[in-house]
């Protein structure tokens, strides 16, 4: 199939003609324009969302709307809530979104209700949650479960992890989640060095069950449970007493449920998933199913509706009004005729700490391509870096470089109104302060300080340059009222939207990654040379065989 190439429209010409004369100036646009913000701030679900602050006119915007249509962005989007095989290169339906979608929907794909089946699955991990959070699940020794820990990487890790740790103050007490993800054999053991195995049941979550690190760790961890309950005299040394405590401390979340039996999981303790939900986009699948351990089935089933309201929004709202829209298209606006590179994800809310980490993934793993859908070289840049920490921790860090660098990079604040732990310093609401640098940041950043603002205030003449901000550094700003649930999933299923609408754009299938097989399969080659075996050293490149010398005298 032939894919219309963005920058053969009309659209991308007359964008490109409006970024020669482009001059931001944001002061005067403010100025000038008392319904900038009236017009430029939307609503979807709870968020509230101020585009304003963006280097945008509504000349620019008229025309990027009009390049989404020229991309048919709406068709492409109804293919894919329709479970059309967008996945083209994997020849795969895209239905992340069928997840949340209510009990009682139908979708017809292929012969069969996935709506049904997806209810199917989230009744028995609610049912496995319920029994775990009611004690009435129990280890092999008949000890009620305290700890949790997901096994997992990349999809089946980032998107948990981030969302257990936004929604901690949710967590039932007595009941403790952990995430672990790297190979590196530090991170199983510093999890685990705390723990009592007869208190400790894994997750194993793997769409393919075939990721090394995964299930290298889950085969750490099946030892770390064995070797604990013997030393405690708590099971005997036999293949059966082991088998036991695999069915008591181990559940599994895939889509291959046989290779989830032959690891010696009980496929009675394993909740499946569908090859049309990608590892990036499963959060709301069977995968969330220490988050509905953690957070209980009824705060998950709000997560999954706020994710659904803002589906709902996406293919509901026109185009000029979509917020997943607009802000997708202000990243094509950035990325291709104003040359930002990377984006900025700030939030405001300490326990959103990991969402840059997810984006990163959601985004850098979908959009990361240099060929369009059907093989032809892109003919324009993809991919927007993503990266980020949370306010006020970066101001004090990297915030230099987004007022006076060099380098103009777009970025989104996030924000709550209702802090969690709403604490005073003396008679000070600490969460308004915090507020107040939010505000502050986006302020600074987009109206700047002149040169002549920076000399009436008596500085130094030499210092004026120095103490000059440039402003017209674009900003989003998205508050919600509170960090809940249902807000963490809007914010989840605004991205991704975000994410496939630069898709469409930039004609990519944003939904395979074949970008990440090369350096498995070659790990897999050198893992014999660090071991000492010669023919596999031998054919490796010179760089690679003396650092693999290197290592074998540094390691002894
Ligand atoms: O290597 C990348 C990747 O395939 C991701 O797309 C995926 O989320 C991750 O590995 C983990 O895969 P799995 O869930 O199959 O273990």
């Amino acid at each position: 199939m032939h894919t219309v190439d963005a920058t053969q429209t009309p659209a991308w010409s007359q964008l490109a003609e409006l970024c020669q004369s482009f001059d931001p100036d944001l002061r005067n646009w403010f100025a000038s324009n008392p319904d900038r913000v009236t017009a430029m701030t939307f609503t979807a679900g709870d968020l509230h969302v101020d585009l304003s602050k963006n280097l945008t006119t509504p000349a620019i915007m008229n025309a990027l709307v009009d390049l989404a249509s020229q991309m048919d962005l709406i068709g492409r989007r109804d293919a894919m809530f329709a479970g059309e095989r967008v996945n083209r290169t994997e020849n795969r339906s895209v239905l992340h979104t069928a997840l949340r979608r209510p009990r009682g929907d139908q979708l017809m794909v292929g012969g069969a209700d996935v709506v049904a089946e997806v209810h199917q699955v989230l009744d028995s991990v609610y049912e496995f949650a319920r029994q775990v959070r009611s004690g009435k699940w129990v280890g092999a020794t008949g000890r009620r479960i305290h700890t949790v820990v997901n096994i997992g990487i990349g999809g089946s890790d980032l998107g948990p992890a981030m969302v257990y740790e936004a929604l901690k103050p949710y967590v039932q007490p007595g009941l403790t989640c952990r995430f672990v993800s790297n190979i590196d054999p530090s991170d199983l053991a510093e999890k685990t060095q705390d723990l009592d195995p007869e208190t400790t049941l894994f997750i194993v979550a793997s769409k393919t069950f075939t990721t090394l690190e995964t299930l290298t760790n889950a085969r750490l961890a099946r030892q770390w449970l064995w070797d604990g309950l013997l030393a405690k005299g708590a099971i005997g040394d036999s293949e059966s007493s082991r088998a036991g405590a695999v069915a008591r401390h181990f559940v599994a979340v895939s889509t291959a449920l046989d290779k989830v039996e032959a690891f010696g999981i009980d496929p009675a303790n394993s909740f499946g998933f569908w090859d049309w939900v990608g590892g990036r986009y499963s959060v709301d699948s069977a995968v969330g199913t220490v988050l509905a351990v953690g957070i209980g089935p009824e705060n998950f089933a709000h997560f999954l509706d706020g994710m659904h309201q803002i589906d709902q929004h996406f293919r509901s709202e026109p185009l000029h009004r979509n917020v997943p829209v607009l802000m997708g298209l202000l990243g094509v606006w950035y990325r291709n005729f104003l040359n930002y590179t990377s984006h900025a994800v700030l939030p405001y809310a300490q326990p959103l700490h990991r969402f840059a980490a997810y984006l990163q993934q959601l985004t850098m793993e979908s959009n990361g391509k240099r060929v369009q859908a059907d093989g032809r070289p892109v003919t324009c840049d993809t991919g927007e870096i993503y990266w980020g920490e949370p306010g006020t921790n970066g101001q004090h860090a990297f915030y230099q470089l987004l007022h006076q660098g060099t380098q103009v990079v777009p970025a989104d604040f996030i924000a709550v109104a209702r802090p969690t732990y709403p604490l005073k310093d003396g008679t000070v609401d600490v969460h308004e302060l915090f507020l107040a640098n939010f505000l502050a940041q986006t302020k600074a950043l987009a109206f700047g300080k002149t040169e002549a603002e920076v000399r009436a205030e008596g500085t130094e003449e030499e210092l004026v340059p120095h103490r000059t901000f440039p402003g017209n550094r674009p900003t989003t700003s998205i508050m919600a009222p509170a960090l809940t649930p249902a807000v963490v999933g809007q914010l989840i299923a605004l991205y991704e939207h975000i994410t496939f609408v630069q898709g469409v754009i930039w004609g990519i299938d944003s939904f395979d990654q074949w970008g990440v097989e090369l350096g498995k399969k070659l790990a897999l080659e050198i893992a014999p040379a660090l071991s000492g075996d010669q023919a596999a050293l031998a054919a490796q490149d010179a760089s690679t065989q003396a650092l693999i010398s290197y290592y074998r005298q540094a390691r002894g």
